[in-house]
């Protein structure tokens, strides 16, 4: 066991942050780097209800994926040893974001708008229900300006012009792991 790992401050590592900031590969390539369970919020409501987050907006309703975000979350909180990657409004709930920080330190991605834009617009709606509609630039901006305030309660990573490495050698020396 490294000194590091006797004395981690941490149980879990969190990150927050707007759509396309990068939560999912950053976190993935950083659980690998430390050795954690990596587990994508999204993708673990996805595979609990068998169907897409698409398709939980459209039979369900946000509310109750919304649902099922508040329960994983207080699920999640009480385990160790993991990088979670939370979908983009996760953390801006109070109730979940107290449930993941109990043993969790959190970082929020960054992007600026023009980088979310590009890196989103390849992406279908069918990933991302709320970009919906005919003009999902300006949904973009309109829930960026919405969720600044909530995202800036948490430590910020800039992840624009950077590699998702540049990203991971970023937080680990954050967290003070010495690079390998
Ligand atoms: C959402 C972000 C999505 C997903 C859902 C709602 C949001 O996750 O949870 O479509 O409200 O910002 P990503 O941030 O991983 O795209």
């Amino acid at each position: 066991m490294t000194q590091h790992e006797t004395r981690r401050p941490y149980g879990n590592i969190i990150l927050t942050g707007f759509m396309g900031t990068g939560k999912s590969s950053v976190g993935r390539l950083l659980a690998a780097r430390l050795g954690f369970t990596f587990v994508d919020t999204d993708a673990a409501i996805e595979s609990r209800c068998g169907q897409t987050v698409h398709e939980i907006f459209r039979d369900r309703g946000e509310p109750a994926f919304r649902a099922m975000e508040a329960a994983l979350a207080q699920e999640l909180g009480a385990g160790d040893r993991q990088v979670i990657a939370t979908g983009g409004r996760m953390m801006l709930d109070s109730a979940n974001a107290a449930a993941l920080s109990r043993h969790g330190l959190i970082f929020c991605l960054w992007a600026t708008p023009e980088e979310i834009l590009e890196r989103l617009s390849g992406a279908s709606t069918a990933v991302r229900p709320l970009l919906e509609g005919p003009d999902p630039e300006a949904r973009i901006r309109l829930l960026y300006e919405e969720r600044q305030a909530g995202y800036k309660q948490f430590s910020p990573v800039t992840t624009s012009g950077k590699t998702i490495t540049a990203v991971v050698e970023e937080l680990l020396a954050m967290l003070n792991i010495p690079p390998v």
